[in-house]
């Protein structure tokens, strides 16, 4: 393994000088040089010069197919022409921040509303995932007047302090313990954590804890936890307890939603949660997330006084954002619109890619396994993460990508990032998702740049 890093960080070097330099400045005034930990990939990241549809270009003038598409909020790649048209006449005029309440907020949560065809719901926006899953869990603890959340092992929900349990897998402890500093003590003991896709540790759990729940919060597509579906018997049997129990359920859709369809991922399901998240792409490429809940929760921020504290979900000084709003309307329309086209496209190249990865690294006798395939209900995904097995195993849960016993972690998230770098390829967690714009020659190219990829590995390992 170390002469496989000395050789593609000499390499990666040797391209990058630029980055090099202002990743040494940067790290003089910023912590680790930045902002975003999954942005400051070893030895250093790259500094961007520019970015359009599928392609990013670095300060060195080295280009990218780009596979992160701003942590897979660019469904249409970087900076779209069709949100552009809508948002650039507004900016000419001037559109910064105004603070007041507008009539492209009113539509875009219109149009959140009527795309997941139930009623009695009421949204609220914000800024991050981060904000939407803390304001969520604060409604449903108001609701309940309940203190503890469930969540999945492997579930990424923001740094929301609610839920920084169970995130990353630990050596020993696997995914039960804390995952931050910075937080009372018995905080941990609060956020309760379940297995996923597992019917009868669900059960039991909610057997055990579910009058003392107030929520239990899971994504249907499981994101940094591996790109995985959870089976709609799963998600049936958490509807079914959180009913029994009377515990508020959240589906967290910030990377589901409107990824599959023009919706939320629970609309193919047919599954209604208590609280829907949405982000990422709902802005158009702007900092835009949504709780979208039913009526009696999400008044919990606007109760009358004689009925005790309400939950100060004030979504922050940028929340709707005019222009954001704006941009994620655009979004949206497009998606509806084009929803025949875009998401069996998407589907059809992510699956080609897939296969394709794996056959690469067969060829030279290595196993790589992808993960992000559809299901028998979700066709079209456009999702890839490649894992390297340490045995045989099927992936099934993020304990199975995540536990570097099971799997390369190593190899997955830094060995193939920095080989795919120096074939014009970025990508996070082995892989990421297709926008629209990645054309089906980029897709041969990625190929080609995997199968370079999986040469070095062997030549070096
Ligand atoms: C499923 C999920 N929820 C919440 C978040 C947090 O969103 P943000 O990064 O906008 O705070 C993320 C971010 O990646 C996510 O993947």
């Amino acid at each position: 393994m170390k002469k496989l890093f000395r050789y593609l960080e000499k390499e990666y070097q040797k391209k990058t000088p630029g980055s090099a330099a202002l990743f040494r400045r940067a790290s003089r005034v910023m912590v680790r040089g930045g902002s975003h930990t999954l942005r400051l990939w070893r030895p250093y990241p790259f500094f961007l010069s520019s970015a359009r549809g599928a392609e990013v270009v670095d300060v060195d003038g080295n280009r990218y197919l780009d596979y992160w598409q701003g942590h897979y909020a660019n469904i249409l790649g970087h900076n779209p022409e069709v949100i552009r048209r809508q948002v650039e006449p507004h900016f000419s005029r001037g559109a910064f921040h105004t603070g007041f309440e507008s009539l492209p907020q009113l539509e875009l949560a219109e149009k959140i509303i009527a795309s997941l065809g139930q009623r009695g719901l009421k949204v609220r926006f914000t800024t991050s995932g981060t904000l939407a899953a803390t304001y969520a869990v604060m409604l449903a603890m108001a609701y309940t007047g309940r203190e503890r959340v469930l969540k999945i092992g492997g579930g990424w929900h923001g740094a929301s302090p609610y839920l920084l349990k169970g995130v990353k897998y630990h050596p020993g402890t696997g995914f039960r313990s804390a995952d931050s500093a910075g937080l009372p003590s018995d905080f941990s003991r609060k956020i309760l954590v379940t297995r996923f896709n597992d019917a009868q540790h669900l059960s039991d759990v909610f057997r055990q804890h579910g009058k003392k729940l107030a929520a239990f919060i899971l994504e249907p597509f499981i994101g940094v936890g591996g790109f995985l579906f959870c089976s709609r018997e799963y998600l049936e049997l958490a509807r079914k307890l959180a009913d029994k129990y009377g515990v508020v359920l959240i589906f967290d859709e910030i990377i589901s939603g409107f990824r599959f369809c023009p919706s939320g991922l629970q609309t193919i399901y047919g599954l209604q949660p208590d609280i829907s998240l949405f982000g990422k792409l709902i802005g158009g490429g702007q900092a835009v997330s949504a709780v979208v809940g039913r009526s009696e929760i999400m008044e919990g921020c606007d109760r009358p006084k004689a009925a005790g504290l309400r939950v100060q979900f004030e979504g922050g000084t940028f929340s709707s954002h005019e222009e954001y709003m704006r941009a994620g309307l655009a979004m949206l329309d497009y998606l509806e619109q084009n929803q025949d086209r875009v998401y069996p496209y998407l589907g059809e190249q992510a699956e080609r890619l897939r296969r394709g990865i794996e056959k690469v690294f067969r060829d030279e006798g290595l196993e790589a396994v992808c993960t992000g395939y559809g299901n028998e209900l979700v066709k079209d995904s456009s999702f890839f993460m490649v894992n390297f097995p340490q045995k045989k195993i099927a992936y099934r849960r993020p304990e199975d990508l995540w536990n570097p016993r099971r799997s390369s972690v190593v190899l997955r998230e830094e060995a193939l990032k920095l080989a795919l770098l120096l074939n014009g390829v970025h990508v996070v967690h082995g892989g990421g998702c297709l926008s629209t714009v990645h054309t089906p020659e980029d897709v041969n190219r990625t190929i080609k740049a995997y199968a370079a990829a999986a040469h070095l590995f062997r030549r070096y390992l």
